[in-house]
């Protein structure tokens, strides 16, 4: 091979390979982790790209020279020269992209194992790690803080540079859980108690997001993980441990806004505008329809969605998960709900 073809060929290598690192680089195709797992999934990602780029830039700067090089000419119409095959060549590569499989093969198995891997508690560092059991069910999230008297919140709160181990499941189908900003996805499935290792490393709010389809509420089936200094998060925990020990007292918002009844229900008191089940700021009329008093109507219709459906909306929508409710935060659901949002 001439010297000047193989300038030829890198020139054109070196440009296609600049222009696919542009593509990869300037275009922001995953946010920016928040946590060591992400980091390292960050790094396999870019890894594996940059082999990608080289690849391409080799296989596009031999297809391109070719075209040009050896195109027929106008006044060109014999065969080619007959080629029995390249031995060197097909070693090359066979043995090249063997090479490469097998380095992204190790990468992510080292990746995946780190990622799994849960720091031991110890008593000098009394949050290591840090259990929060995840519930999901249609269509919301929550989060429980064993360690904190059994502390529930509908928002992840997490300290940061802390080894936090989730328990993930579910009380009807299967959900899945993922923070785009820790990278990692984790199937939540009802009757399992499946794990997830994240070391949060920096503060902020990310999106939780259920990333199975698990039915009508889905796309709304939201949450935030709020990441903050370990003094803020334990002021909080502490607080809520707090609030826990003292005398019950059971807000009707608080359990509307724990159990997320606003991801399918309209009900202005609580900023509620969604469409999928029936309008709760139009219960007066709707427990003249089914023929009941409204306190009883809206139990019923908490606990046993199927006995009445409004007109206009599908039967077995509404989870039937809500008949578990504590007692107190059932009345509390119904006081708040019958009284307009007042009590
Ligand atoms: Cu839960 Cu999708």
């Amino acid at each position: 091979m001439r010297r000047g073809s193989i300038v030829q060929l890198v020139a054109i290598g070196v440009l296609c390979g600049a222009g696919a690192t542009a593509v990869a680089l300037l275009v922001p195709w995953l946010p920016d982790p928040a946590s060591k797992q992400a980091d390292r999934i960050d790094f396999v990602f870019w890894f594996v790209t940059a082999i990608s780029i080289a690849i391409f830039a080799l296989v596009a700067a031999v297809i391109i020279y070719s075209l040009i090089k050896f195109r027929a000419r106008p006044d060109e119409d014999a065969d080619g020269p007959p080629i029995h095959g390249n031995t060197g060549l097909e070693i090359a590569w066979t043995a090249v992209p063997a090479v490469l499989v097998t380095a992204i093969a190790i990468v992510s198995a080292v990746v995946l194992g780190q990622n799994s891997r849960v720091a031991s508690a110890s008593r000098a560092r009394p949050l290591d790690p840090l259990v929060v059991d995840v519930i999901s069910q249609q269509f919301a999230w929550s989060f429980k803080y064993p360690d904190y008297g059994d502390a529930v919140s509908a928002t992840l709160r997490l300290p940061v540079h802390t080894p936090v181990k989730l328990e993930i499941t579910s009380l009807d189908v299967i959900h899945s859980f993922w923070v785009p900003e820790f990278s990692q996805k984790q199937d939540a499935v009802p009757g399992s108690i499946n794990p997830l290792v994240i070391n949060p490393t920096r503060t902020g709010h990310f999106p939780v997001i259920c990333t199975e389809l698990c039915g009508l509420g889905h796309a709304l089936m939201r949450s935030t993980a709020i990441v903050t200094s370990k003094d803020a998060f334990l002021a909080w925990a502490n607080g809520q441990k707090q609030k826990l020990a003292g005398p019950p007292s059971v807000s009707g918002k608080a359990v509307f806004t724990a159990n997320a009844c606003s991801s399918c229900h309209t009900f202005t008191p609580a900023g509620a505008t969604a469409k999928i089940g029936p309008d709760l700021d139009k219960l007066a009329a709707e427990a003249k329809r089914a023929g009941q008093p409204l306190d009883s109507f809206i139990r019923e219709s908490i606990v046993n969605p199927s006995a009445y459906v409004e007109p206009g909306f599908p039967n077995g929508i509404m989870p039937t998960t809500f008949a578990t409710l504590p007692k107190p935060q059932l009345d509390a659901l119904v006081a708040y709900l019958a009284s307009g949002g007042k009590q």
